[in-house]
This record gives structure tokens, C-alpha cells and sequence, in this order.
């Protein structure tokens, strides 16, 4: 089949049709990186993924980050983080088991966060386990101006400690010293394309610096609420073989919840900003 892309919403994510993934020639590859920046998220049906050929394909776009959590790592290849509720020898293989994973930015909580988080679907639910994804540079360009003068130029504190919530296993003492809060700009300048967006997150954000306590969660509840209006998000509903990759700069995403005598097995990559943007804001 020729390479194409289909829209799947008027102003995000587009389904990358006639690629495999693991026989990308420099121009299709090219392609494929201008359909991204332009999509935010890209999805591609029907893959046939080793674990060396995720990685390989992801390394395209960039140096790759080693999760923190290094327990749910892959043994054979560390830039694999493996999102599952299987459990072998009584010990979970991944990260966020079976229930609710709320709206996240994933690594938002680093001081030189990800760009990009390639996942590929390997075993999966009979029901359940949908993702969905919400375009935080539309969300930003459309709030309205008051809203936008409110915070423009403010910042707000991303802590990984408060998305435990969402980790049946606890931070060890020493993955928590690597997470402490940080904090980053509510809009934030796309790395590669100059776009703003809203950089924050129900899953991660604690607070606005600089306002007390009854102002900042206001404010956050109000745009929490406007970021996830049906306009915003796109849902998708996997199927074996789909690998979706999504712009970690200017896409939110959370997880419904599937059955827990289901087993689900998700390989996750994520992609770090390029060497000369150290300062990615
Ligand atoms: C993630 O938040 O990275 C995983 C989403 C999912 O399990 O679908």
C-alpha cells in the first residue's frame, strides 16, 4: 500500500497508512517526522514490532530516556518501559496495572522533559484499556484572553510523587531522590515547532507558584475542565499490532480502565529533546 495519512480529528492525529515501521528509507522517515510535528500524534496500524525494532525506530527521533522506574523495564532492552498488570512470580512485569490512569504528561516532571513517547500494543483486553489524548495546543490558543493573561508567564510545580497515585508500587527512596517536584512554565513553546501549549496536567501538576492555595487550584480546575472538552480529544481504541506515537510537548493522555483478570502488555519508548535544546522552553 502507497504511504498516506489519514486524518482521524479535524485538527489532530493522523493514521499513518502503507509504513512499516521497521523499513523506513530516509525519505518516507522524513515524511513520517513532518506528519508528527504536524499531527501531534501519529498512529500506525498493523506493526510487527520486536523489541530491538521499537527501539531502532524511536532512536530516529531522538536519544532515548531510561524510565526511572527501573523495575519495569525491559531486560533486554532498557529504553523499553513495559506498561502491563501481568504479574510473573507474584511481581508485576510493568507499570500502571489495570485501573484509571488519569490525564498525564508523561516525564512532565523532569527538568528537561521528554518530547515524545512512542507505545505499541502487544497483548490487550478484550474490553477496557482505551487511550485517550487531548490537544493542548488548541486548548491553549482557544482559552480566552483573560484566562490567557492570567497565566502567561507563570509557572507550576509537576511532581511525580503525586502521580503515585496511580502506581500500585511506591517510588523506592532512591527513585525518589531522582524525582524531586520541578517547575515549568503553564505554556509551553513547542521545542521544534515555536507552537504553545498548555503544559499541565491533572495526574502531575500540584499548584501555581505564586498564587495561594484557593487561586491556584481555581485556575487549574478551570483549565483541567476546558482541556478535555469533547472538541480536545481524540480516543483510541486499540488493536493488536497498533503503535501510537504522541507529542509529549503539547498532548496530554490518560487510560480507562480494563479487567483486571484481563492481561494487557503496552512497550513503551520515550523520546528525549535534541542535545542543542538543552533549555526546551
Ligand atoms: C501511558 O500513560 O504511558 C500508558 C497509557 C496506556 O496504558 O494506554
Amino acid at each position: 500500500m502507497a504511504f498516506g495519512i489519514k486524518k482521524l480529528t479535524p485538527h489532530f492525529v493522523g493514521e499513518m497508512t502503507g509504513v512499516d515501521m521497521r523499513k523506513l528509507d530516509d525519505a518516507t522517515f522524513a515524511a513520517v517526522k513532518r506528519a508528527w510535528r504536524e499531527n501531534q500524534i501519529l498512529v500506525f496500524r498493523g506493526q510487527h514490532l520486536e523489541e530491538e525494532a521499537l527501539v531502532e525506530f524511536s532512536q530516529r527521533f531522538g536519544a532515548l530516556e531510561t524510565h526511572v522506574r527501573t523495575e519495569y523495564l525491559s531486560t533486554e532492552h532498557s529504553e523499553i518501559l513495559y506498561v502491563s498488570n501481568i504479574k510473573k512470580g507474584g511481581r508485576a512485569i510493568g507499570i500502571l496495572s489495570d485501573h484509571e490512569v488519569g490525564w498525564h504528561y508523561d516525564q512532565i516532571y523532569l527538568t528537561q522533559p521528554a518530547v515524545g513517547s512512542c507505545l505499541y500494543a502487544v497483548k490487550l483486553p478484550s474490553a477496557g484499556g482505551s487511550t485517550y489524548f487531548a490537544d493542548m495546543s488548541r486548548a491553549y490558543e482557544t482559552l480566552p484572553a483573560q484566562m490567557k493573561n492570567k497565566i502567561d508567564g507563570r509557572k507550576a510545580v509537576q511532581s511525580y510523587d503525586y502521580f503515585n497515585q496511580y502506581n500500585s508500587v511506591a517510588t523506592s527512596s532512591e527513585q525518589k531522590k531522582k524525582t524531586p517536584d520541578v517547575e515549568h512554565p503553564i505554556v509551553r513553546t513547542h521545542p521544534m515547532t515555536g507552537r504553545k501549549a498548555l503544559y499541565i496536567c491533572p495526574g502531575m501538576t500540584t499548584r501555581i507558584v505564586g498564587l495561594s492555595e484557593d487561586e491556584s487550584r481555581t485556575i487549574l480546575k478551570t483549565l483541567f475542565d476546558w482541556c478535555v472538552q469533547p472538541e480536545f480529544v481524540y480516543r483510541h481504541d486499540w488493536q493488536y499490532g497498533d503503535a501510537v506515537m504522541w507529542d509529549n510537548a503539547c498532548t496530554m493522555h490518560r487510560r480507562d480502565p480494563f479487567d483486571e483478570k484481563s492481561e494487557r502488555l503496552m512497550k513503551r519508548t520515550t523520546i528525549l529533546p535534541p542535545a542543542e535544546l538543552s533549555v526546551p522552553f
